[in-house]
C-alpha cells in the first residue's frame, strides 16, 4: 500500500489512464459536501482510481467546497486479487461445462440450504427455467407423498453436515413422475468453512419398474407356493393318512386273528405294523411342515410352540421357546410368514449350524411383533456369497418384505447366528397401500418450505 500527499489549492481533477476507471463521488457526498458548505466545516471528497493491477483511493481535504488545501491518495496493490478472480472465473466456467454435457442432473444449494445451481440436464429433465427451480422452486417438482421424507433427509444431513442418498420422484417434462436416486455431498472452502451441498441425481425409473415387477413376481410366486403347500398337506392329511389308518387297522385285526403259536407270521404282521404307524408319523410331519393347520386352528404362538417341540425332539437339539407380550391379533399374513421363518431358520440350524441350543422368542406390543431365532452354533460369514446356498434367506426376506416388515441376519464364526425378522402391525395395509400408490395415479400438489 502507498500514501501520497499534495498540498495547496491546486485544482485535483485529473485525467484517468489508459485501462482506468474513475469512481466519481457519489450523489449522496455532494449533498453532505451542500450540508458542510452551509455550516462551514472540514470536510472531504474520495474518489477511486482501477488500473488493471492496482487500486488508488483519492481523498481531498478541504476547509471549504471551493478551497481544497490536502490531496490524499492510497494505492493499493491488487495483482493477486485480481488474478485469483481470474482463476475463479476459469474454474466456474470449465465446472459449467463439465456439468452440463454431463448425463445426471447436477445441482448445487448454499450454506442457507437454498439451491443456487442447477446444470442444463435438470433443467431439461424438469423443462423448467434455472429462474423457476432456484431457492426452492425445484420442491414443487417433488411428488408430493416423497417430499416431507425428502426434506427430512436434507435437513437432517444438512445440519449434520454428512453426505446423502435418497430415492424420490421428480417430475419430467412430460408430466410425468420418474424416480430419481440423489447422492448430496456437503461442499467446503479451503479454510474448511461450509459452503452448502452439490448433489447429482440418476434416473432410475426403468431400475424400479423392473424390481417392482420382481417383487410382485416374489409375492406372487410366494402365494401360489403357499396354495400348493396346502393343497398338497390337505391331500395327504385327508387321503393318504386315512388310507393308512386303514391299512394299520386291516393289519391289527389281522395280528388278532393270528394263533399266538404262528409266531413268525405275528412277527412279520406286528413288523408292517409298526412300519405303517412310522409312515403315518412322516406323513402327518410332512403335512404340517408344507401347512400348519394348527397355525390356522389355534394361532401362531402354539403353532410355534409345537415346531420348537418337534424340532427338539426330531433333531436331540435343545430348542428354547419364549413367548412374551405378544399382541392378541396377529393377521393371518403377518402368522403365516414369521411361522415360515421360524421353519426354515430351525431347518438351517439343523442343518448347518452344529449348534448345541437354540431360543426362539416371540415377542411384540401394540404396534409390532418380532420373532428371534438365535442359535450357539458356527456361523457363517454373511459378506460372503456362497455358491452352495440355496434360496431359504433369500425367501425370508421375500417373505417379510410382502407383510412390510424387515429382516436382519447376524452371524459370526464360531459363536453362533440370529435371525430377527419385525413387522409393524398396520404394515401389511401399509404395504399394500403402497403397492396400490406405487402403480396408481398420483395427486400433485406444492408446499412451502424452509430451504431444499
Ligand atoms: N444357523 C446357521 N448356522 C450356520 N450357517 C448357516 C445358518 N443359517 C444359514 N447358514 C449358511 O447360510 C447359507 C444359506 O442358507 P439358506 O437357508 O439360504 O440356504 P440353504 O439352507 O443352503 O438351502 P435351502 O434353504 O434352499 O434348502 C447356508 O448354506 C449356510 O452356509
Ligand atoms: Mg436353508
Amino acid at each position: 500500500m502507498q500514501f501520497y500527499l499534495e498540498n495547496g489549492p491546486r485544482r485535483v481533477n485529473r485525467t484517468p489512464l489508459q485501462g482506468e476507471r474513475q469512481h466519481l463521488p457519489s450523489q449522496s457526498t455532494t449533498s453532505a459536501s451542500s450540508r458542510h458548505k452551509r455550516s462551514r466545516v472540514d470536510f472531504g471528497v474520495q474518489a477511486g482510481v482501477f488500473r488493471r493491477t492496482r487500486f488508488r483511493l483519492w481523498h481531498l481535504i478541504s476547509s471549504s467546497f471551493r478551497k481544497p488545501s490536502l490531496l490524499m491518495g492510497i494505492s493499493f496493490d491488487v495483482t493477486e486479487q485480481k488474478q485469483q478472480e481470474e482463476i475463479r472465473r476459469e474454474s466456474e466456467k470449465r465446472f459449467r461445462l463439465v456439468a452440463d454435457s454431463a448425463p445426471v442432473l447436477i445441482w448445487m444449494s448454499g450454506a442457507d440450504k437454498l439451491c443456487t445451481f442447477f446444470n442444463l440436464g435438470w433443467l431439461k429433465f424438469t423443462g423448467r427455467t434455472l429462474e423457476q427451480e432456484l431457492g426452492n422452486g425445484w420442491a414443487s417438482g417433488v411428488h408430493p407423498d416423497d417430499l416431507e421424507r425428502c426434506m427430512a433427509v436434507y435437513t437432517a444431513s444438512f445440519d449434520a453436515r454428512v453426505g446423502f442418498e435418497m430415492e424420490y420422484r421428480l417430475r419430467h417434462y412430460d408430466g410425468e413422475y420418474h424416480w430419481v436416486i440423489d447422492h448430496g455431498v456437503p461442499r467446503f472452502e479451503c479454510d474448511g468453512t461450509f459452503c452448502g451441498y452439490i448433489g447429482s441425481c440418476i434416473d432410475i425409473t426403468e431400475r424400479k419398474l423392473s424390481e417392482d415387477f420382481l417383487h410382485s413376481l416374489g409375492g406372487r410366486l410366494i402365494h401360489a407356493q403357499e396354495e400348493e403347500r396346502a393343497r398338497i398337506a390337505r391331500e395327504l392329511h385327508d387321503d393318504f393318512s386315512q388310507r393308512l389308518a386303514l391299512l394299520g387297522i386291516g393289519l391289527g385285526q389281522l395280528l388278532k386273528t393270528l394263533p399266538k403259536s404262528d409266531v413268525e407270521k405275528r412277527a412279520h404282521v406286528l413288523e408292517m405294523l409298526k412300519g405303517t404307524k412310522e409312515l403315518s408319523s412322516d406323513l402327518h410331519a410332512l403335512s404340517r411342515q408344507l401347512h400348519s393347520s394348527r397355525l390356522d386352528h389355534v394361532g401362531l404362538v402354539s403353532a410355534l410352540g409345537g415346531l420348537c417341540r418337534e424340532i427338539s425332539g426330531k433333531h436331540k437339539i435343545e430348542v428354547q421357546f419364549i413367548e412374551c407380550n405378544l399382541p392378541l391379533e396377529i393377521p393371518n399374513d403377518v402368522a403365516l410368514c414369521l411361522f415360515r421363518i421360524a421353519q426354515e431358520a430351525l431347518n438351517n440350524v439343523v442343518k448347518h449350524s452344529r449348534a448345541k441350543s437354540t431360543h426362539v422368542e416371540l415377542g411384540g406390543n401394540a404396534s409390532g411383533v418380532s420373532l428371534c431365532i438365535s442359535d450357539d452354533g458356527r456361523g457363517f460369514d454373511t459378506a460372503r456369497s456362497n455358491p452352495c446356498a440355496g434360496i431359504g434367506i433369500i425367501a425370508m426376506h421375500e417373505r417379510i418384505r410382502l407383510v412390510g416388515g424387515r429382516l436382519s441376519v447376524r452371524s459370526v464364526l464360531m459363536q453362533g447366528t440370529e435371525i430377527l425378522a419385525e413387522v409393524p402391525l398396520n404394515a401389511s395395509t401399509n404395504a399394500a397401500a403402497a403397492r396400490t400408490q406405487a402403480s396408481g395415479a398420483w395427486s400433485i400438489g406444492m408446499l412451502a418450505l424452509p430451504g431444499r
